[in-house]
């Protein structure tokens, strides 16, 4: 265990010379790994990194996430290189929705806004209008008008929660998140059993009876702010388990315990510190968009973060 530790500390080190050298800013997601979020300039969810992404003025991005978090920087800051320390890292719930489909249901509504989760390509937010994150999807689809129908690219979850939510019909694309949609009712009622007193937070990316039976439904970064603000001290955590690691750091009193155990995604933990050491020593592998899908992908997203 010092061991590992002792290894941690000085691979850490090495990263943060390279880092200075290279003039680079580390941006990592709550779903990473503890070790590499520790040694992270700026540990965030979706719509955090991409903000961050758009204003650093460093000049190398390293995204320690998965290729549409990477993608999407570089969409909004071209002139930097951005490297995803592990170039395998895919989201299959991005995977869902191809550009040819999502034209051809385009076609299927006439006069439709789309709005696609940033949890996508670059080439299906080319075929969008907007894009938006879990912590302001509510807000994108508020800003839209009546009269026009809403398609709601990729995840079935999220945008079924946001459409109770908004009190409006939103076409769902059948796309879900394998992490979040296999946490089942039972995974919760058992939890509950074991932590009574405890409230229940989950994603927006869980299943309707999920989000059912919880106490509180939002996005990664909501949650730490649903935390501070709660008098409670136990928490039931309906998502990815990396995400105990910066609650536990940001409210060490408190007790955090995964809803289930197997809310673990694979492709989040790909990142590790030698990989990260590797990308920074090699100034790869770094990611390009095509210019193909670069400009209307980037309008659908700044579209996003200027209703944001
Ligand atoms: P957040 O936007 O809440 O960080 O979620 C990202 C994600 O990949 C959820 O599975
Ligand atoms: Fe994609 Fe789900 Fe992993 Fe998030 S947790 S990156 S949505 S597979």
């Amino acid at each position: 265990m010092e061991q590992r530790q002792a290894a941690i500390q000085s691979l850490s080190g090495r990263i943060r010379e390279l880092r200075d050298r290279r003039k680079a800013v580390i941006l990592a997601h709550f779903y990473q790994r503890p070790e590499v979020q520790d040694v992270a300039d700026f540990v965030g969810d979706s719509l955090q990194l991409a903000q961050q992404a758009a204003t650093t003025s460093a000049e190398v991005i390293v995204f320690c996430g998965v290729y549409f978090m990477a993608e999407s920087a570089k969409i909004l800051s071209p002139a930097k290189i951005v490297l995803l320390p592990e170039e395998e890292a895919g989201c299959p719930l991005a995977d869902m929705a191809t550009p040819e489909a999502v034209c051809l249901r385009k076609q299927e509504l006439p006069g439709c806004i789309v709005i696609t989760y940033v949890n996508s390509s670059a080439a299906v937010k080319a075929e969008s209008d907007f894009c938006c994150t879990s912590s302001n999807a509510l807000q994108v689809v508020m800003a839209q008008p009546q009269d026009r129908p809403v398609l709601f690219v990729p995840d079935r979850n999220l945008g079924d929660y946001i459409s109770r939510r908004a009190g409006r019909r939103l076409e769902l694309w059948d796309g879900y998140c394998h992490v979040h949609d296999r946490l089942t009712a039972d995974d919760i009622k058992s939890a509950q059993t074991r932590h009574p007193e405890a409230p229940v937070v989950v994603h927006p990316e869980c299943r309707p009876e999920v989000i059912g039976l919880a106490d509180h439904v939002t996005s990664t970064g909501g949650m730490l702010k649903y935390v501070g603000a709660s008098s409670a001290s136990t928490f039931i955590i309906g998502t990815e388990q990396g995400m105990l690691h910066p609650l536990q750091r940001a409210f060490p009193d408190k007790s955090f315990y995964s809803a289930a155990p197997h809310m673990v995604c694979p492709n989040m933990k790909l990142t590790t510190l030698e990989k990260v050491r590797w990308a920074l020593e090699d100034m790869a592998p770094q990611v390009e968009v095509s210019p193909r899908v670069h400009e209307r992908a980037r309008q659908a997203l700044v579209r996003m973060l200027e209703i944001t």
